[in-house]
């Protein structure tokens, strides 16, 4: 009998293909799930004008946790256009579905791990090991933004653009969001040997709203002795990974930081195929790729799985089975150290369904 119901949310693109392999690799592990597919993504929004149908809600409110692949979100261009031909709400409504997600169920959590495999080619060093911890229901991602007049009004009626106009997005840091975000790092660390949590953010120039944050984070920063703290203005840390990726360690910050700085440690250990991230609250999860839904190698099975395959392991460890995630953690070290089967980020010419093989197969080993 399965012991877990888990929403299974593909989404589009080549979210399909990635969700595939990590179900390839999640039976060849031994582990044991009923998954209820789930709609979400583009499809649903161009038919229904819902990216998130109320029923995805309530599946999601009945299972374990969720694992999402990706979606394709609306290009700004396109909501424009319905602005000017009398879709006005359509194209004021769009909200990302994944940012709904997390704001609906409080998944205040997102963690990025970002961990060198030994012999991947993309490293940029090797040994590198970090974890990012992102605020994911605040800051400049709340959704209150004041739009400018579209270009394509101007452009329809042949005239200049007035450039008075402008837009504005409120960001929203509170001292309570703050601070479960940054005790959700510094907790991370003593659970798993870390020895240093740094907070970053621009409190020099985003004096109130930086502030709040920093504030928390000091004070949570105190009921953790054994734990290093350190702070770093988002700017200088980005140059500062570059330079030396090694100094750092766990890193908190807030939503739109944390969404940038994310990728950029991802980027340090093998780019897109190997970023993936969980989207955590108190009582629920969702567990994805960083990637999006990368249109122009949809449904040719030649992407890389590797990222969706940890995300995988990372819902296996926060749903307790951590033998089955260290299992799948060391068949996809052993894969690419191997270098054998490689999809062409990698520069080899392996399919994504070949490269889950291979994961399942040192599985076995
Ligand atoms: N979480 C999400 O669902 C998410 C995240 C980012 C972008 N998006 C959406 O996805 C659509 C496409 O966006 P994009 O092209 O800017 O970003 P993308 O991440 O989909 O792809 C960008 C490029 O990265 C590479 N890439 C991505 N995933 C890869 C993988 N698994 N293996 C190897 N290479 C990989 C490809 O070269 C691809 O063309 C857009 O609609 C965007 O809004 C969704």
């Amino acid at each position: 009998m399965p012991n877990y119901r888990i929403a299974w949310l593909p989404g589009d693109g080549i979210g399909v293909e990635v969700c595939q392999a990590a179900r390839t690799v999640l039976d060849a592990a031994g582990f044991q799930a009923e998954y209820l597919p789930g709609d979400i993504g583009w499809e649903f929004w161009r038919t229904e004008g819902e990216a998130l149908p109320v029923r995805t809600v309530h599946l999601l409110k009945s299972t374990d946790c969720a694992f999402f692949g990706a979606i394709t979100s609306k290009p700004a261009k396109e909501a424009a256009r319905e602005l000017v031909s009398g879709l006005q709400d359509k194209g004021l409504s769009y909200r990302s579905p994944i940012v709904r997600m997390r704001q609906l169920l409080d998944l205040y959590v997102c963690l990025r791990p970002c961990k060198a495999f030994p012999g991947n080619p993309l490293n940029y060093r090797e040994g590198i090991d970090l974890a990012v911890f992102r605020e994911n229901t605040e800051g400049m991602y709340i959704g209150v933004e004041y739009p400018r007049v579209p270009e394509i009004f101007y452009q329809q009626a042949g005239m200049e653009r007035i450039p008075r106009t402008a837009a504005i997005s409120l960001r929203s840091i509170t001292p309570e969001g703050s601070r479960r975000i940054v005790k959700a790092a510094f907790d991370y660390a003593v659970k798993n040997g870390r020895r240093k949590v740094t907070a970053v953010h621009k409190a020099n120039v985003l004096r109130a709203t930086c502030g709040v944050f920093l504030e928390a984070a000091r004070q949570v920063a105190g009921e953790y002795p054994q734990i290093a703290f350190d702070e770093a203005n988002v700017d200088a840390i980005c140059m500062w990974l570059l330079k030396n990726p090694h100094s750092y360690d766990v890193i908190v910050t807030t939503n739109l930081f944390g969404d940038i700085l994310s990728d950029l440690c991802a980027q340090l250990v093998g780019g897109m195929g190997f970023g993936y991230s969980g989207n955590i609250g108190e009582r629920y999860a969702v567990f994805e790729p960083t990637h999006g839904s990368a249109p122009k190698y949809a449904g040719q099975d030649k992407v890389n799985p590797l990222a969706t395959i940890l995300a995988a392991k990372m819902m296996l460890e926060w749903l307790g089975e951590k033998d089955k995630a260290a299992a799948i953690e060391q068949a996809v070290a052993a894969v690419v150290a191997q270098g054998a089967v490689r999809t062409y980020d990698l520069g080899g010419s392996a399919t994504t369904s070949q490269m889950a093989a291979a994961v399942a197969a040192a599985l076995g080993r």
